[in-house]
């Protein structure tokens, strides 16, 4: 499939963007500043917390998982079963118990993704969402692909 083109400069703070790439779907998550701080919070409930997997470009493989830190990139599928997750605000997810601080839950088995998709302990899903090949055009031009 073609790369995909996407224009960054219209997205708040906050905001989940979705784009298809090769018919999946690639979520872009503008993060802010209280939500990279809670990504220092909960190493221990995570798998695999510095993002280790090999199956993902180098520039995943840290703990906010991305090239510039205010921006997620990944294929919003779980790596359980191919599920789409649904997206949870840190006060929306309360709900889930205090474990929880946000992020994507899968509804097909319960699997729990952080807001930088790092998979959390004994849930099904076995990796961290995926991370498309991305790169920055600009500042705010993104190619996905
Ligand atoms: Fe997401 Fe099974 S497909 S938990």
């Amino acid at each position: 499939g073609a790369p995909v083109e996407v224009d960054l400069s219209s997205m708040q703070p906050g905001m989940l963007l979705t784009v298809e790439w090769r018919g999946k779907p690639v979520w872009i998550l503008h993060r802010t500043d209280p939500m990279l701080t809670l990504l220092k919070r909960h190493d221990s409930l995570l798998l695999d917390p510095q993002s280790r997997e090999p199956q993902q470009p180098d520039y995943a493989a840290n703990a906010t998982r991305s090239i510039k830190p205010q921006y997620l990139i990944v294929i919003g599928l779980c790596t359980h079963l191919g599920c789409i997750p649904t997206f949870r605000s840190d006060t929306t997810a309360a709900d889930l118990g205090s474990d929880w601080p946000g992020g994507f839950y899968c509804p097909c088995h319960g699997s729990k993704f952080d807001l930088a998709g790092r998979v959390f302990k004994n849930v099904p899903a076995p990796l961290n969402l995926e991370v498309p090949r991305h790169e920055y055009l600009n500042d705010t031009r993104l190619l996905i692909g």
